[in-house]
């Protein structure tokens, strides 16, 4: 059967680096409030000429030297994103454009923090549908720019940063010894859209918004909703807990991070943060915590890796991947 390897992986983050302590004087907080419930110590912030778009060429050309492979090679390019450069076109069409691309396709994907998740899902199932041989899926966010910079509960958490893979079809047994993406689930559920939003867009006030949170309520749902994914996806491949050899997590808040791996099971060293460097930086945290892992020798050709992410909406997924 058809599975959908990964060939490569590369990211990119904003130049600037805001520290905890750098809110001081901005916000009624600190470093101490911040780093004790969220684990976060510092984040990056896009300057003016960085973009969602910007981010993303650079974390896709990454991915594609670390393939070595080059645009020509790509069939299609998934650009998970809730901070696009422009309402339309799909910044993952001027992402393809900066890639000098004048072939395939590209859209983006939008599940919030979920989307990286979202999109690997369905590139998978662009590759096993023989739509596509060579797909890049990238994380792009630019989350700084829909922040209320006066609202405490909010501002300190989120960061930008970009991280893409290049996903190839190869030919695999259909066992879970495979390499490639073994097994996926998807959730979402509106009920919860005033927990965790943004109140603006082109329809409704034709304005850009801001991002407001309930994060009490997120945080009550979170730990519930992502182990009930990954058992799912557990029970689809016929793994257990044991059998992961590294859990890459949403990075929102190493709270829940830490909450979702005991429940689950899963030993503290098997997880990867990145949480404490980047904040949280929604459809971006899950391929940035990879390629940190990748970048510093964890995660090895072979490994079982467990992808999970929750966020707006609710949505929320799990995907099981083979290195
Ligand atoms: O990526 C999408 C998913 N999002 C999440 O997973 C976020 C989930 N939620 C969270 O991570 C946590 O709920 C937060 C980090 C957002 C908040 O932590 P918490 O332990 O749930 O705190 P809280 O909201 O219950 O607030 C505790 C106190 C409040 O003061 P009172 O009412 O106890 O007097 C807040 O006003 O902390 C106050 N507070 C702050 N204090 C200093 C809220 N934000 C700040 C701040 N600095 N930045």
């Amino acid at each position: 059967m058809i599975r959908s390897v990964v060939r490569g992986i590369g990211a990119s983050l904003p130049r600037r680096i805001m520290k905890n302590a750098d809110f001081e004087g901005m916000v009624e907080t600190s470093d101490e409030w911040i780093a004790q419930r969220t684990g976060i110590r510092q984040r990056h912030i896009a300057a003016d000429d960085e973009t969602t778009a910007s981010l993303g060429e650079a974390a896709a050309r990454a991915a594609l030297a670390n393939a070595g492979l080059t645009p020509d090679d790509i069939d299609l390019i998934v650009l998970a994103t809730s901070t696009p450069n422009n309402t339309f076109p799909a910044t993952s069409v001027e992402i393809q454009n900066r890639l000098g691309m004048r072939h395939g396709f590209a859209f983006d994907m939008q599940a919030v923090c979920s989307g990286f998740v979202y999109a690997v899902t369905t590139a998978d199932l662009y590759i096993r549908g023989g739509l596509a041989k060579r797909v890049l899926v990238i994380g792009s966010e630019t989350f700084s720019r829909i922040l209320d910079w006066s609202d405490r509960s909010t501002c300190v958490l989120f960061g930008d940063g970009a991280g893409a893979l290049v996903l190839e079809a190869a030919e695999g047994a259909g066992s879970i010894d495979d390499r490639g993406v073994l097994a996926a689930s998807l959730r979402s559920d509106g009920e919860h859209k005033e927990k965790l939003f943004v109140d603006g867009g082109p329809s409704t006030t034709g304005t850009i918004g801001h991002l407001r949170m309930e994060g009490r309520e997120v945080f009550k749902h979170a730990v519930g909703m992502i182990t009930d994914v990954i058992e799912a996806v557990f029970s689809q491949a016929g793994v257990t807990a044991q059998d992961i050899d590294w859990f890459v997590p949403h990075q929102a808040n190493k709270r829940i991070i830490d909450a979702s791996a005991k429940k689950l099971g899963i030993a503290d060293e098997k997880v990867v943060v990145t949480v404490n460097l980047h904040g949280n930086t929604s459809a971006a945290s899950v391929p940035l915590a990879l390629s940190a892992a990748v970048a510093d020798g964890r995660i090895k050709r072979g490994d079982l890796v467990l992808l999970e992410a929750m966020g707006g909406g609710f949505t929320w997924g799990a995907v099981l991947v083979r290195w």
